[in-house]
């Protein structure tokens, strides 16, 4: 019997996430990217962040606790850029230094013990002035009741406090307000696009 976890779960009971063009705080980063670099995409989804930073020429780490199998899709050169693995964020042993680490659209599914270990693990391994590229939404139950996966709404405060803790400073902070594809109910969503830099 094969037994799924919730996030596979919640993608085969339909929950969509974006396919085609990378996510917004990757476009508010571009300018100031590295030419070349590791690139850790946490919680990727179907890779649409992790395949636009492997057409750029970076190594990208890519992990996620549902495997989309996205790699039969992506071009054959960007193969050799793409390490994938199949695991939660919070058993990632992290030995590798990075200089750019993404985070979109997940911190909303992590509690806040689950994400000061995250913070914890990825600022120690992001190099000296690496970044973290962070997006999330901070309000709205979301996904919980059409797809059983908890969400939690953390405020921008908690974010902050983080920043402090962990000796980051705020590059660019962009408050947005969207609504999903996958929404499930029907009030606009505070949202964030935070770009993070290690001091
Ligand atoms: C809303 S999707 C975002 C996917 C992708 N980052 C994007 O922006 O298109 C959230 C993803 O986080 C993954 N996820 C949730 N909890 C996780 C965890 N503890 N460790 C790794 N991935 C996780 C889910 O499986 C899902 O693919």
């Amino acid at each position: 019997m094969i037994i799924m976890n919730d996030w596979e779960k919640a993608y085969s009971n339909g929950f969509l996430v974006d396919t085609e063009k990378p996510s917004e705080v990757i476009k508010l980063a571009e300018n100031f990217f590295p030419k070349s670099g590791n690139v850790l995409d946490i919680g990727c989804g179907n890779g649409r962040n992790t395949i636009y930073f492997a057409k750029k020429g970076c190594f990208v780490d890519a992990i996620d606790i549902v495997d989309l199998d996205f790699l039969k899709e992506i071009p054959k050169e960007l193969l050799s850029l793409v390490n994938f693995k199949k695991i939660s964020c919070l058993d990632y042993s992290f030995t590798s230094k990075y200089d750019i680490i993404i985070m979109a659209r997940l911190i909303q599914y992590l509690t806040v013990d689950e994400l000061d270990l995250l913070f914890k693990k990825a600022t120690s391994s992001l190099k000296k002035k690496g970044y973290i590229l962070l997006s999330y939404s901070a309000t709205g139950k979301m996904v919980y009741e059409k797809y059983g996966v908890n969400k939690y709404n953390h405020p921008l405060s908690l974010i902050l406090n983080f920043v402090n803790k962990y000796n980051l400073q705020v590059i660019t902070l962009k408050e947005g307000n969207k609504v999903g594809v996958h929404l499930s109910y029907k009030e606009d969503a505070i949202t964030y696009d935070i770009i993070l830099q290690l001091l």
